[in-house]
């Protein structure tokens, strides 16, 4: 496993990351959860991303479980808030952030984490107090950086011309099917000291190939979960699962496996500081990891980028 600096920080994060949307303390049953994570940690994964809104505490929880045996400082955890913990719980408030970080670091059974992301930008709360509260958060030694997730252009920028702690990641979705934060999120930010941490790198998993045209979706997959899979339609639709198809041959020649292709396609961009993928099972780890360090010809990325943008030319 490679390593990089995350942003303006000491840390440094593995190249490939685990994550924890729909799978831990939700879809994956509770034992092979624990044999992804344990398998993670013996292939170098060093960093591990979560959110309070996982399962509302429960991915927090199965992490906090999980990793109370490991010492401290071997990884790096990364939470998030934002997004409603209850009817009356949700955003970037003074309150909330206060509110919301001692009750992660709770769940987490920690005293500190080392990422803390704003999920979404919060229109409803002041930038100025949101910062604040942040950066009493990291005085006060509960978190140690900052980050934001999908936030605009002109959020991070406004965020940036602010005193006080400051950011060192970006957490967007990208993919070979989402390819939105090059124009204008990782130049901005490689400009400022903030790296991408990014997520679905694997389109949900479509990019392994596992999802065939004109067939039902393999029955242990997350597009046919009752838990997992309500968030894959644009990614199953027959024209992206036919320009998977058309990755094969390329793939092929870069004798990699696909789920491969896709992550070393994300980790070219330097900016990108770690790939954070999901895991149902820990084979998808060993399968994973190995693009850490992959060289594939840039022929075949340029390849692979014109036939993804086709696929999202037809869905436009
Ligand atoms: N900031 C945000 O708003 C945001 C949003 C979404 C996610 N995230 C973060 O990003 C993380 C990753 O997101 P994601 O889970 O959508 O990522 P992903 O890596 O694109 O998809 C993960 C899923 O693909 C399948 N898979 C993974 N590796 C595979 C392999 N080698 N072969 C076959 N199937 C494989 C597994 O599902 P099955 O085996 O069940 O098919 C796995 O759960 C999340 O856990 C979360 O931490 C953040």
């Amino acid at each position: 496993m490679q390593y990089r600096q995350l942003g303006a920080s000491d840390l440094r994060v593995s190249e490939i990351s685990l994550g924890s949307w729909l799978t831990y303390g939700v879809g994956v049953e509770r034992d092979r959860a624990r044999a992804c994570l344990d398998r993670a940690f013996e292939l170098g994964v060093n960093f591990i991303d979560t959110a309070n809104v996982y399962g509302r505490g429960a991915a927090e929880e199965f992490l906090g479980e999980a990793l109370s045996g490991r010492p401290r400082d071997s990884y790096v955890l990364a939470t998030k808030l934002f997004f409603p913990m209850s009817d009356t719980d949700r955003g970037l408030s003074r309150a909330q952030v206060e509110k919301q970080l001692d009750a992660s670091l709770r769940r987490l059974r920690t005293d500190h984490v080392d990422l803390y992301q704003c999920h979404r930008y919060d229109p409803d709360a002041p930038l100025d107090e949101t910062m604040e509260a942040l950066t009493r958060a990291v005085e006060s030694g509960k978190v140690r950086y900052l980050g934001f997730s999908e936030w605009s252009p002109k959020n991070i920028r406004d965020a940036l011309a602010l005193p006080g702690a400051r950011f060192v990641s970006s957490q967007p979705q990208y993919s070979l099917f989402w390819r939105r934060p090059e124009k204008e999120v990782i130049p901005l930010c490689a400009a400022n000291g903030i790296s991408q941490i990014v997520w679905s790198p694997l389109a949900q998993g479509v990019l392994t190939g596992k999802y065939r045209p004109g067939s039902p979706p393999p029955s242990d997959s997350r597009a046919a979960s009752q838990e997992m899979g309500g968030f894959m339609e644009r990614l199953t639709r027959p024209e992206v699962l036919d320009a998977v198809e058309k990755l094969r041959p390329i793939v092929a020649e870069a004798a990699c496996s696909m789920a491969q292709f896709a992550l070393a396609w994300v980790l070219r961009e330097p900016n990108v500081a770690s790939a954070i993928v999901g895991a149902s099972r820990p084979e998808q780890l060993d399968d994973n990891v190995g693009a850490s360090g992959l060289e594939i010809d840039p022929a075949l990325f340029a390849r692979a980028e014109e036939v993804a943008a086709s696929a999202l030319r037809v869905e436009a």
